[in-house]
């Protein structure tokens, strides 16, 4: 069995107000919820001080959308690993799409990342995806196992037990257009058969592969029931308290395994 997982990232939305609002109505809804699965919400950094206030006495995770791979020093604008620590912060979205694009981050620098974070005693939600020039031209696998032998490079299995890969097709995130559940579920099962050469059956058959990219209350419990596919990171439907529930309430507990 593996517990799913279902986190939120926010990207860059939501001032400090804005936080506790949603933490308020959200932890309201999360009532109705029984049996759930594990939840993760990651706010900018902004909004960490006041969603890790928010969550106290909750089982809802704290998650941040990044993070440097230096303890401290002059990086100017950057927030360590042991900086999220002290607020508080479980997991730690390393490699998304997003920053991968638009601030430059390579592979090298993203396995460096997971490595800071998991000798930080935190959780690493690890993102990688094709971009859809990638899966027109046949080479999604080809990609997906790149980035998962850069990224994962050096670790143990004992440290893979601290890992979640986010498997996010880039054509996918903030499209509207979802991967359908057979395609997702075929990303996965290649993406653990991967890890599996790398640290063995068990390892990968314990880890938890979420997917990400346009979930939304009305795919997610087609997508979420897929055997593979171990839980979701979700963007823009995880900004509103209702929709986030509703995602939620449509996964079930566990991956039966
Ligand atoms: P989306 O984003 O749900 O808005 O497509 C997902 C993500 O980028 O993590």
């Amino acid at each position: 069995m593996r517990k799913k997982i279902i986190a939120a990232n926010w990207k860059m939305n939501k001032d400090v107000k804005e936080t506790t609002e949603f933490f308020d109505a959200f932890l309201n809804g999360m009532k109705s919820v029984d049996n759930p699965a594990e939840v993760v919400v990651c706010p900018p950094s902004i909004g960490l001080h006041a969603a890790a206030k928010a969550l106290q006495g909750s089982a809802v995770k704290l998650g941040a959308q990044n993070v440097h791979y230096e303890d401290d020093g002059a990086y100017t604008g950057e927030v360590s690993a042991r900086m999220l620590k002290s607020l508080g912060v479980d997991y730690v979205i390393v490699g998304h799409s997003e920053r991968r694009q638009y601030f430059g981050e390579v592979d090298e620098v993203v396995a460096k990342k997971v490595k800071k974070v998991l000798s930080s005693d935190l959780r690493v939600i690890l993102c990688i995806g094709e971009t859809l020039a990638e899966r027109d031209g046949g080479v999604t696998e080809k990609v997906l196992e790149r980035q998962i032998k850069a990224d994962l490079e050096g670790l143990t299995k004992e440290q893979l037990a601290f890992i979640v890969i986010a498997y996010e097709p880039i054509w996918a995130i903030g499209t509207g257009r979802n991967a359908t559940p057979q395609q997702a579920e075929e990303a996965h099962a290649f993406i653990r058969k991967t890890v599996a050469g790398m640290f063995g059956n068990e390892a990968a058959d314990a880890l938890t592969i979420q997917y990400g990219g346009s979930v939304k209350p009305g795919n997610a419990g087609e997508l979420l029931s897929q055997p593979d596919v171990d839980g979701a990171l979700v963007g823009g439907a995880s900004l509103k308290p209702d929709s986030f529930v509703d995602i939620i309430k449509s996964s079930p507990a566990a991956t039966k395994g």
